[in-house]
């Protein structure tokens, strides 16, 4: 019986679209031993099938390592589905690292997951968080290598997420986003993403609350979200906090200079119920 623990992430970070991420200290926990035979508990029986994410990625890993046999896994999935807070990605990685260890003796190493759980997923944002943890940025070389780079998150920042009462489909959130984008959109997106690496490592709040802008997804995925600009306008009338959208969403992250920015946020009038919760970095 092998016991693994997958942290929480959320991707995009505002302009970082499809290539950052950031891993908290919040995870799905995950009880897998070998079986002859598939069972996937913990989760609606429903997702006990052959194409749960889950299994999808084990039988990849297996066919890396050239292997046969399954498996039982119980889930404790802590961290709400279909809300992001890449639960899809959490799965996938549970799924190649069971693999790995139950039948691999662990051979692979973080890299060689990291290119397998980004191929089931299909960007690399919230995997390489979940794997690495910190704040990561990754890249697709020609070839279809993943590069990732991984950077320390300052400690002045204070990380909260509102987690909402109904879930959105990435699927979905995805169709909204335009097929092309002006150049003047795309000089925003370099220029923005570039420097918010910069302020997160180093926290310097002022230029975080310049730069954590973004014009590829938010502005498109916003109308899922009913209560955004109401938040948006809630967190960010101190000038101490900056609002963006979690992943895909619905889930939405305050990045805050004040330490007691969790505890002093007052949501009224909101149409759902939002779960408020402050979260440290995983730093992997
Ligand atoms: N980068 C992805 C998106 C994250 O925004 O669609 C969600 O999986």
């Amino acid at each position: 019986m092998i016991k693994l623990k997958v942290p929480a992430t959320s991707a995009n970070i505002g302009p970082g679209f499809d290539c950052l991420g950031l891993a908290y200290s919040f995870y799905n926990e995950y009880n897998i031993e070998k079986s002859d035979k598939m069972l996937i508990e913990g989760c609606d029986p429903a997702f006990n099938t052959k194409k749960n994410e889950f299994n999808i990625a084990f039988e990849k890993t297996m066919k890396v390592l050239n292997k046969k046999g399954s498996y039982h896994v119980v889930e404790n999935p802590f961290v709400p589905a279909s809300r992001g807070l890449g639960s899809s990605a959490n799965v996938i990685v549970a799924g190649c690292k069971a693999a790995n260890l139950l039948y691999g003796n662990g051979k692979l190493s973080d890299d060689e997951i990291f290119q397998i759980a980004t191929n089931v997923e299909g960007h690399p944002d919230n995997i390489a968080p979940a794997i690495f943890g910190g704040l990561t940025a990754s890249v697709m070389f020609e070839n279809g290598y993943y590069f990732h780079k991984k950077y320390k998150v300052s400690n002045k920042l204070y990380f909260t997420v509102l987690i909402p009462d109904f879930k959105t489909s990435t699927k979905i959130a995805r169709k909204l986003l335009p097929k092309k984008y002006k150049r003047e959109e795309m000089v925003h997106t370099i220029s923005h993403c570039i420097l918010l690496v910069e302020a997160l490592q180093s926290g310097n709040f002022d230029l975080l609350k310049t730069v954590c802008k973004d014009v590829v997804h938010e502005p498109y995925r916003k109308r899922l979200i009913k209560d955004y600009d109401l938040i948006k306008k809630t967190v960010e009338k101190n000038g101490d906090a900056v609002l963006l959208i979690s992943g895909s969403g619905p889930t939405l992250l305050a990045i805050s200079k004040n330490k007691s920015f969790a505890k002093n946020l007052k949501l009224k009038h909101t149409k759902s119920n939002w779960i408020v919760k402050e979260l440290k970095i995983y730093e992997g």
